[in-house]
């Protein structure tokens, strides 16, 4: 008997024994930086001459890991090896399939903060922001493997008298999983082991950013029991294998998190039929935001700071749920610019290392120069009230950004940026409001911190996006109590961490049986 689902606690930092041992961890993976891992394709190991290198953002000198880039051979070696793997997989009871997922959590629990360590390292991410990540791992593993068991009964249909009818859920087959790198722990195990425990097996062809940890995982899931093949592991690049695993008929499923360019371009690649191919490919693709907090004159003027900040920087803003537009009543603006401004420049940016680091770096040179660029444009479009300056000479650093008094259609309004901006607009009215919130092409989430109940309620029915927050930020959604997945151009809705996620995964099957 298992017991109820709680998600894993966030580790207090404020304790000396734990900072003494989260520093400790920190030196563990120093020791396995620059260490070389190989590809996994059916338990096998191999190890190719081309690499890709993963760097720490914070210093780009050093090199967290290398890991063999895999070829067109080698993902076609992995479907191959997964469609193997899935004949036998496939028929595990459902209960066995979930204790790998226990077991997985429980080694991952035990080395809880060498884990975050390594994410520290790879991601550039302060410890709190790794713990989360971390955690979020663990409770996608508890979660799933519970809502696995749930899911194994069936659902109840009615018979009528002389047949027997049941409703079953089946697995579906081999499933391409191409994670970002922004959760390189949550979101890569959750989008691989949902899969796993519904008995498909995996191609996993993680961020080229960050593909140690998901090395790591694999080796985690090894250890757990999981059998050969089922998971297979072939880092590479986007436009070379991503392709051709996208476009494989043997391909049966794809979840994807990541942009919505390259997740539209999945979309559109899975709709074509390949010779051989006998089924329609399903996509699960959740993609990026342009997320809101609303700020009403009639609230907690401190929450609505608050909220805005945290929204805006955890991470770097390098979460697609992150908060980069604040939308606040004229009545309040100034008060609230002022606060967020205030509160902003008390933080520390710097080494993610160093406990009291609030923001590390972005996450490379790419993400620095299109960050940057768009402090170019906000310059130009509003008025640059804080922050504004990047240093890439040692790592990827950038200040927390402030712009006020944009257009709600300006870029900075409009595109995601995915670093540490946020920029300030002003409305009169809750219509206006709600329009402006709405007015992108994204739908992920959103927050409106007001203590007016009808515009509490107006926010329920009106506020597109697939996560809404009242009066807390509209980041930090928890496995099991905030499912979350985005509506219009932020992807399928999938609801990672929720009741109906895992059923995306299978094919449900009507069995009529006459009595
Ligand atoms: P990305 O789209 O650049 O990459 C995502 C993954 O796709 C990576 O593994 C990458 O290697 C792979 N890829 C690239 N080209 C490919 C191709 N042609 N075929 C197959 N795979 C290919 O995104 P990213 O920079 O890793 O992540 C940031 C983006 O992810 C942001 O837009 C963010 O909003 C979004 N995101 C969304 C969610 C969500 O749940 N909605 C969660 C996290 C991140
Ligand atoms: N789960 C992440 C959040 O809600 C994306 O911030």
């Amino acid at each position: 008997m298992t017991t109820a689902y709680k998600h894993e606690p966030f580790t207090d930092f404020t304790n000396e024994e734990t900072k003494n041992a989260f520093k400790i961890a920190l030196s563990q993976v120093q020791e396995i930086m620059g260490n070389d891992y190989p590809l996994v394709i059916g338990g096998e190991r191999f190890t190719t001459e081309d690499k890709i290198t993963s760097i720490n953002p914070a210093n780009k000198a050093e090199i967290v890991g290398t890991v063999s880039k895999a070829t067109k051979e080698h993902a076609e070696k992995a479907i191959q090896a997964a469609a193997e793997a899935f004949e036998s997989w496939r028929n595990w009871n459902p209960e066995a399939r979930a204790d790998i997922l226990f077991r997985a959590a429980a080694i991952i629990r035990r080395r809880k903060h060498y884990f975050s360590a390594l994410l520290v390292k790879e991601a550039g991410k302060p410890w709190n922001e790794a713990d989360a990540d971390t955690a979020e791992a663990i409770d996608f593993l508890e979660y799933y493997a519970r809502q696995m068991i749930e899911l194994a009964k069936g659902k109840p249909v009615n018979s009528r008298e002389g047949e027997k009818n049941n409703y079953i859920y089946t697995p579906t087959g081999v499933t391409v999983v191409i994670p970002p790198w922004n959760f390189l722990f949550a979101i890569m195990a959750g989008t691989t082991v949902a899969p796993i425990v519904t008995g498909n097996t995996v191609v996993l062809k993680p961020a080229s950013t960050t593909p140690v940890i998901a090395a790591k995982f694999v080796e985690v899931l090894e250890e757990a029991g999981l059998p050969k093949g089922v998971v297979n592991l072939v880092p590479g690049s986007g436009s070379e294998i991503g392709d051709y695993l996208v476009d494989h008929p043997k391909t049966s499923l794809i979840t994807f998190t990541g942009s919505r360019e390259v997740g539209t371009r999945i979309f559109e690649r899975a709709a074509k039929v390949h010779p051989g191919q006998m089924h329609l490919k399903r996509v699960i693709a959740e993609m990026g935001g342009k997320d809101t907090v609303v700020v009403d004159k009639d609230c907690d003027l401190e929450l609505a700071a608050q909220s805005i900040f945290a929204s805006a920087f955890g991470f770097s803003g390098q979460k697609c749920s992150s908060g980069s537009r604040a939308v606040v009543h004229a009545d309040v603006y100034d008060h609230i610019l002022g606060r967020v401004i205030e509160i902003t420049e008390k933080q520390i940016v710097g080494n993610p290392e160093n406990a009291k680091t609030y923001m590390g770096p972005v996450i490379d040179q790419n993400s620095f120069d299109k960050i940057m660029d768009y402090i170019t444009i906000g310059k130009g479009e509003g008025r640059l009230v804080s922050g504004g300056n990047g240093d890439d000479s040692k790592g990827y650093f950038i200040e927390p950004t402030i712009f006020a008094d944009l257009d709600p259609k300006a870029r900075l309004m409009q595109e995601e940026i995915f670093g540490p901006v946020v920029a300030f607009s002003k409305f009169s009215s809750f219509d206006e409001a709600l329009e402006i919130a709405n007015n992108t092409e994204y739908g992920l989430t959103g927050a409106v911190i007001t203590n007016n109940r009808e515009y509490i309620e107006r926010a329920k029915r009106e506020f597109h996006v697939g996560n809404l927050y009242i009066n807390r930020t509209c980041t930090g959604a928890i496995v099991g109590y905030h499912p979350f997945g985005g509506f219009k151009m932020s992807g399928t809705d999938s609801k990672a961490g929720g009741p109906d996620y895992l059923a995306l995964h299978m094919q449900a099957k009507t069995i009529s049986e006459m009595l």
